[in-house]
């Protein structure tokens, strides 16, 4: 918007506003109430409800302030008798056909139509003809539908096209019959329930919550989501120690992703209280026995009793300290303090499947936002798949072209769905995205990138191109593919592209909600990776501390090789192949159950509230870290509270430097984290890159299928394995025999362990 001011006139008082402001957003932000249904911010127009009405000077008829753009000298009057007439009359027409039963509503209480009709609505309602009749219907596992509720807004069928390019849901039928649905009646869509968030009334909900409790009956409490590196704000609402539910409802919360979530924020939670949470300490007193449930004080002097043996007969690198990205900064934090300080190992990591080390070290430019990716002028992404894998990046991609005209490279194996969005795509052959890496790094290597990948020279120099022209801030991003020297090169293309009127910035898309976190306190900073650490296990490593689980991928090809450790104690959440070789088992509380922070791929630290108290014995990792320390002799003072392991990060971990709880309490101002930024030599990393890149093949068969919605988001994890729903997901979305009854109840969904009943 122009920094240029012009004069507006509203209800008598003057009032200097950005040229080109819309005359809603400035009559609200100037404290002048007006009320809208179909008007939603950063979504295309629809100007049908018209409850937005205002009276402008010299306009003949009242106006819609949604589609009104202020000009100089606009004189506007917000509240007249002939506004407040039209307005009601627009309610009533809205309540024409809308069943008057709010109480048997899932939405009542927190809905914007009830709210609107008390404020703007008559006392009686004037119609008598009979109202249209619809059945309620599920329209995915996700997501149900009380048709007659609908009041045509349309937010809906706009999120779903705008934010998630999937144009699932539609208006279908005539006139006073218009109805919202889907093209053949069951949703093939990614799930994301953005539709039943930005809906206005109870016609769209959620079908795996409603009828369970009332809105007001919630503890709602805000936190960061515990899935992708997005980092999504969101308000978990329980009762009674359950948690029920996970919105980003702007009546709540209002973060980073505004009122989106992805399938796994939205509807990931009920692991959280599943029934096959670890519920007491576990020990296994010899090797081959039973583990037996123990209390706290045995299983920590027991780990204690067994880590200081091992040390004790063969020295301290024998002992692995391994914490999980997903785990907060605090217990990564003390996981580290307690692998360095305490144990004096060598060997420590996290869980994660690649590593951002090197650019860290490297890092050349400011990290960019989910703000700024989507005000982005350019946007380069090299190797990932946001849509799937961190849903808020991939739905930033998409607004910045399609509502602002921001120019796409994208460069992908794999013809990925933002294929639509890209101006440029540089589809190459599996494994060669370093090649263009080297190629944007300087032209001399074209002909090698060429040959490598087969993407033609001239797509190469549009996309070089592309950058050079671009006036305004460039993104670049770059998934796992990318080789370690890759991200040494990325990080520094600051040197390469910036220029007058051009910002680079960089964004990393790291698979877990603290990956970040995890490079920032430094538990894999100078650390070997995951894959180094299981090398050493029963040669130089003897004895184990997991805070999580390894993940399939890390012990794929290594059978039995945990059994060879002299002891393994795991912290989790839940038993699994990991657990199932451990000699104690100490059950930890999930996200909801602690305070903490994350750090997503802007470098924000976000707050983790805790919503529930830990259930049955489980705590905090931190916690377990800390007691286990003390238990060897170290305590680090930091009593039982979160906020005081915080407040020593921001005493010695330089990226979180002078960083405190109160400083973070507001998710609309996240802060972010200060990662050293420096120009460095990394002449060694492109000298490695060719090297690497001229020992690729010359041919080789390109990937080109489009994967299916959900390949990524609806595959099962540890997680979202205890989520009924996902498992229908996984099994391929199959269409009930009817859809009046949730779909839990009629199919039985095979999801890869054989057919299985799954409620
Ligand atoms: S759940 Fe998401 S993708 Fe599916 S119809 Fe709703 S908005 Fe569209
Ligand atoms: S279903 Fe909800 S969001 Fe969609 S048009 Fe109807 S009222 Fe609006
Ligand atoms: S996009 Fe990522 S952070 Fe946001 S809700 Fe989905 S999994 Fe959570
Ligand atoms: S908000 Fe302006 S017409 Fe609906």
């Amino acid at each position: 918007m122009s920094t240029e001011l012009i004069k507006v006139t509203i209800n008598g008082k003057d009032f200097e506003v950005p040229k080109g402001a819309r005359l809603i957003d400035v009559c609200r932000d100037k404290g002048f109430d007006i009320p809208s249904f179909c008007y939603y911010s950063d979504l295309a127009l629809q100007a049908s409800c018209r409850m937005c009405l205002v009276r402008i000077e010299k306009m003949p008829k009242l106006q819609t302030s949604c589609t009104i753009i202020c000009t100089d000298g606009m004189i506007v009057t917000t509240q007249s008798e002939e506004i407040e007439k039209a307005q009601r009359g627009m309610t009533e027409f809205l309540l024409a056909n809308h069943p008057l039963d709010c109480p048997v509503c899932d939405r009542g209480g927190e809905c914007e139509l009830q709210e609107m009709t008390f404020d703007w609505g008559g006392l009686e309602e004037r119609f008598t003809e009979k109202k249209n009749y619809y059945a309620e219907r599920y329209l995915s596992p996700m997501v149900a539908n009380d048709p007659q509720r609908c009041i045509l807004c349309k937010r809906c069928t706009r999120v779903c096209d705008e934010w998630m390019g999937e144009d699932a849901i539609e208006a279908g039928g005539r006139g006073a019959n218009t109805v919202i649905g889907t093209y053949l009646g069951w949703l093939d869509c990614s799930q994301c329930g953005n539709c039943i968030e930005v809906c206005p009334t109870g016609t769209l909900l959620d079908a795996t919550y409603r009828h369970q409790t009332r809105p007001w009956e919630l503890a709602q409490n805000i936190t960061t989501c515990n899935f992708c590196s997005d980092g999504c704000q969101m308000s978990l609402g329980s009762r009674g120690g359950e948690v029920l539910r996970s919105v980003a409802r702007d009546r709540y919360v209002n973060g980073i992703n505004g009122e989106f979530l992805c399938v796994k924020g939205r509807f990931g939670h009920p692991f959280i209280n599943h029934e096959s949470r670890i519920r007491t300490p576990l020990i296994r007193y010899k090797k081959g026995g039973k583990l037996i449930p123990a209390t706290w004080d045995e299983a920590i002097r027991h780990v204690a009793d067994r880590l200081d043996k091992v040390a004790d007969e063969h020295g301290r690198n024998s002992i692995g300290v391994v914490g999980s990205p997903r785990l907060t900064n605090e217990a990564l934090y003390v996981l580290r303090k307690f692998a360095t300080e305490l144990v004096g190992t060598e060997n420590y990591t996290t869980t994660d499947l690649w590593s951002l080390k090197s650019f860290f070290k490297n890092l050349g430019a400011p990290l960019a936002t989910h703000r700024d990716i989507r005000y982005a002028k350019a946007i380069v992404q090299i190797g990932g798949d946001p849509s799937e894998l961190q849903p808020l990046t991939g739905k930033q991609i998409r607004q910045a072209v399609r509502n602002d005209g921001a120019t796409l490279v994208l460069v992908n194996a794999v013809p990925i769905r933002l294929r639509e969005q890209a101006k440029v795509f540089l589809h190459v052959r599996p494994g060669t995205e370093d090649a263009i890496v080297l190629a944007l790094a300087g032209s001399s290597n074209d002909s090698l990138a060429v040959r490598k990948t087969g993407v033609d020279a001239s797509v190469i120099n549009a996309a070089r191109e592309a950058i050079a022209n671009t006036q305004g801030d460039v993104v670049i991003m770059f998934g796992h593919e990318v080789s370690a020297a890759g991200q040494a090169v990325i990080a520094q293309f600051s040197q390469t592209f910036a220029g007058e009127g051009r910002r680079i910035l960089l964004h990393p898309l790291p698979f877990f909600n603290n990956s970040v976190g995890a490079h920032a306190v430094r538990m894999i900073d100078d650390s070997s990776s995951p894959g180094e650490i299981l090398d050493l296990v029963g040669s130089e490593i003897r004895a184990l501390y997991l805070a999580g689980s390894f993940r399939p991928e890390h012990l794929k090809g290594r059978d039995g090789l945990l059994s060879r450790l002299d002891f393994l104690v795991v912290q989790e959440l839940f038993e699994n192949e990991i657990t199932a070789a451990a000699d104690v088992v100490l059950p930890a509380a999930s996200y909801a159950e602690q305070d903490g922070t994350f750090t997503n791929n802007d470098g924000f630290v976000q707050r983790v509230r805790q919503s529930i108290p830990p259930l049955h014995q489980s705590k905090p990792d931190w916690m377990i870290t800390d007691q286990l320390a003390k238990e060897l002799g170290m305590d680090w003072g930091y009593g039982l509270s979160a906020s005081a392991v915080f407040r020593e990060i921001g005493e010695k971990v330089p990226a979180f430097a002078g960083m405190r709880y109160p400083l973070l309490k507001d998710e609309t101002r996240p802060v972010q984290a200060k990662f050293e930024i420096n120009f460095t030599d990394v002449s060694a990393d492109l000298q490695a890159i060719q090297d690497r890149v001229q020992s690729l093949p010359d041919d080789g068969e390109k990937i080109n299928v489009t994967p299916d919605v959900g390949t990524e988001l609806f595959r099962l994890g540890m997680l979202t394995d205890k989520v009924a729903q996902f498992h229908l997901l996984a099994s391929g979305n199959p269409r009930p025999e009817t859809t009046a009854v949730s779909p839990l109840y009629q199919i039985t969904a095979a999801d890869g362990r054989g057919s299985t009943r799954i409620r």
